[in-house]
């Protein structure tokens, strides 16, 4: 396993333990080739795939068909405008004006480890987990030079790539788009799945298959975007959950982005993922670099289950960092459904009262405690409390809740002022506008330019203040709007196409600085709801708000899309007050509870109005999320069935990593009174084992459950639940 590079084919072979990855230099100018990515192959030279359009034996550079060979041979990362006339990963814009790039190789490392990419999120591993191939190549006429960085995981099937550009000296190069990774394969009867949605109804599911030409997805939001994540996955037609390939890429960054498979006339597929080339221009000077974000590779021989896993395993030990990474994550309230802006000190306090009673571990008080804030047309950029309202400050409010025995949190919105504050009044020019042009309000707000030291400097001054002031052990980071009129008073106008950029490696830096000041506080970004659901958000924060849409049944399909490629234990999930705020559906309070307990387990709602059958449920739940929420959390998450997909019931399973328990979460949304009971069949269970069901002690071995299948509870009545363990007892006969 690992990477070997074979210098008399001139292959570069990465192995994962399923995975296989080349490629080839083939010709004498030194063209990097893309030769193969898919199941383990011991090969090392899979050069055949050439002679698709190219005689391996001619010069590329030099034959006189040079045009039509660039046309369809597979690249491993390629350069526009010299005849390869599907999308291009590198475009470049001298100070000539030409547009035309060429990469040959140069040189390459092997080594044991991966380095940090300075300024952005990446998936890391130490020098036993992983190894890291740098492919030089260069532009000899431009003079620039392109590192390709390739990381490969010992465990897992996973690839992680990166690309930095550098102009060692002359004249200035414009890159006008520099994609992270590109993957060129012959076409075969594939689809596309991409998690398409909006707000309140995030990371849906969307198959179809591919079609001739270009299409894909894409944000130019400012963000990662509640519309689509960076998410894309190639499968096999006839691939399901469990059988079949699969090949996916994931875009580990919180900004624009593209995301886009092509067939071309010439029946060759190209996948390419990066920062979208709209809106994007970075001029580099002589002694520059840049890097662009790391995207992740994930295949699959397993259909989605075996995907799946990848990225839960490989984003749980080696994306998500700090404190709480291997921790269980405390229960909380929140009290924004609860109060919205309407709270006092002793509002706040009986709710937490309530909450203590009943066991729950942390009270988080979200948008309204600072400046004027009574509506959101008010005060972002005022980061003071409102002493009319919480008088004692955050300090008293977080002493009141310690005494009562739960841990403190606090919502905040760094990235935004509201016309109507004192930072805005006093430095206009913060926010993002421009000259000349009213600015685009949303929600009341405007956007603050990041890129820009003094801001960033400016509002970290109060974020530390706010965290120093009091005990405050959790802090969700929220951000409600994208970004419009993309200027920035501090750029010179041909550098205003890096400002989404760098705007996006200033909320980096902000995070950063604030996780190395505060190390034990647990962060959980949030863009109103779902919209920032990305790795970039989960290198700084083990949780992200997964949706503002708090309604059982509608979260069943946002949590189904969001766990295809995130783990469980990244998405916040809170029972909510019915009618729901969302969509008015009346759920009992057990489902409600039960469609949560699968992420990071909390409350939404006043608690003070709950009955009192409600309130006598809470115990239970955190009962069951102190139980079970291990094995959600590091265990292997399987869908059993989808309500998104058949309208009627819905049931997930996660299994203990030793595989002697399995959870089951079973849904029925709609009653099927006086027809037979679904029969499921469980995944990940060890054949061998017997396991005892906990709904009615039957026990069967491993392999009985799981191919004579499961006959899920008989249950009366629309939006039920049910909570079902499977228990390895002794060896199966
Ligand atoms: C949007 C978030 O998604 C909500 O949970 C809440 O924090 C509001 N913002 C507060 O303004």
């Amino acid at each position: 396993m690992g990477i070997r590079y074979d210098g008399k084919a001139r292959v570069f072979a990465l192995d994962t333990p399923d995975s296989s990855y080349r490629i080839g230099i083939i010709d004498e100018e030194g063209f990097i080739a893309h030769l193969y990515y898919g199941r383990r192959v011991p090969d090392t030279d899979l050069r055949q795939i050439l002679r698709v359009g190219f005689d391996p034996a001619e010069s590329f550079a030099r034959t006189g068909n040079q045009v039509k060979y660039a046309g369809t041979l597979p690249a491993e990362y390629p350069a526009g405008g010299t005849g390869d006339f599907r999308r291009p990963c590198l475009t470049v814009e001298t100070v000539s004006g030409a547009r035309d790039a060429v990469l040959v190789y140069r040189d390459h490392r092997i080594y044991a480890g991966k380095h940090r990419m300075k300024g952005l999120p990446a998936v890391y591993g130490t020098e036993k987990e992983c190894t890291t191939l740098e492919l030089d190549c260069a532009d000899p006429v431009l003079g620039l030079e392109v590192t390709l960085s390739y990381t490969v995981f010992e465990q897992l099937d996973a690839i992680a790539r990166s690309v930095s550009v550098r102009n060692p000296g002359g004249e200035p190069v414009r890159l006008t788009s520099v994609l992270s990774a590109c993957l060129d394969m012959p076409n075969r009867d594939l689809d596309v799945l991409t998690l398409h949605g909006t707000w309140s109804s995030e990371r849906m599911q969307n198959r179809r298959r591919l079609v001739w030409g270009k299409q894909g997805i894409a944000s130019l939001r400012g963000i990662s975007s509640h519309e689509e994540n960076p998410f894309l996955a190639l499968l096999e037609h006839t691939a399901t959950q469990t059988q079949g390939q699969v090949w996916a890429m994931n875009l580990v960054y919180s900004g624009n982005f593209l995301a886009e498979a092509e067939l071309s006339e010439q029946d060759q597929l190209r996948l390419v993922m990066g920062i979208h080339p709209d809106g994007f221009a970075w001029t580099l000077a002589a002694g520059e670099c840049f890097t662009a974000p790391e995207t992740v590779l994930v295949y699959s021989a397993s259909g989605l289950d075996g995907m799946t896993h990848t990225f839960h395993d490989l984003y749980r030990a080696h994306l998500i960092r700090g404190a709480y990474r291997d921790k269980p994550r405390p229960s909380l309230v929140n009290n924004w459904e609860a109060t919205y802006f309407d709270f006092d000190t002793d509002k706040l306090l009986s709710i937490a009262r309530k909450a203590s009673e009943s066991g729950i571990e942390m009270f988080v008080l979200d948008d309204g405690w600072f400046g004027k804030r009574d509506s959101d047309t008010c005060s972002l950029g005022d980061w003071t409390v409102n002493e009319q309202k919480l008088p004692g400050g955050l300090k008293r409010l977080s002493e009141e809740i310690h005494r009562m025995g739960m841990k403190f949190g606090i919502w905040m919105e760094p990235e935004m002022v509201s016309p109507d504050s004192d930072l805005y009044r006093a430095h206009p020019d913060y926010a993002l506008k421009t000259p000349g042009r009213a600015p685009a309000l949303s929600r009341h707000q405007l956007v603050l330019d990041l890129s820009r030291r003094e801001v960033r400097d400016c509002i970290y001054a109060k974020i530390h203040a706010v965290l120093s002031s009091a005990q405050i052990e959790y802090v969700k980071w929220d951000m409600n709007r994208p970004l419009t009129n993309v200027w920035s008073a501090e750029l010179p106008p041909d550098r205003q196409g890096e400002l989404y950029h760098r705007y996006v490696l200033g909320v980096y830096e902000l995070q950063e600085r604030m996780l190395t000041d505060f190390p034990d506080l647990l962060l959980e970004n949030c863009c109103s709801g779902g919209g920032r659901f990305d790795p970039g958000m989960l290198y700084y924060s083990p949780q992200i708000w997964t949706s503002d849409n708090t309604e059982a049944i509608d979260r069943l399909k946002i949590q189904e899309g969001t766990a295809l490629v995130y783990p469980l234990s990244s998405m916040g999930a809170h029972v909510a007050a019915c009618p729901s705020h969302t969509n008015s559906r009346v759920t009992p309070f057990a489902t409600r509870g039960l469609v949560s307990l699968c992420g990071c387990f909390g409350y939404e709602l006043d608690l003070t109005k709950l009955t009192a059958e409600e309130l006598a449920e809470i115990p239970g739940q955190l009962r069951a999320y102190a139980a079970y929420g291990d094995v959600f959390r590091t265990g292997d998450y399987y869908r059993i069935a989808s309500f998104a997909e058949n309208g009627e019931y819905d049931v997930l399973m996660a299994v203990s990593k030793d595989r002697r328990r399995a959870v089951l979460v079973y849904v029925q949304v709609l009653s099927r009174q006086k027809r037979p009971v679904p029969v499921v069949y469980p995944r990940g269970l060890d054949e061998q084992l017997c396991y005892r069901l906990s709904e009615n002690g039957e026990k069967h071995s491993g392999a009985g459950w799981m191919h004579a299948g499961l006959p899920l509870p008989q249950m009366k009545g629309d939006f039920l639940g049910r909570l079902m363990v499977l228990e390895a007892e002794e060896e199966a006969e």
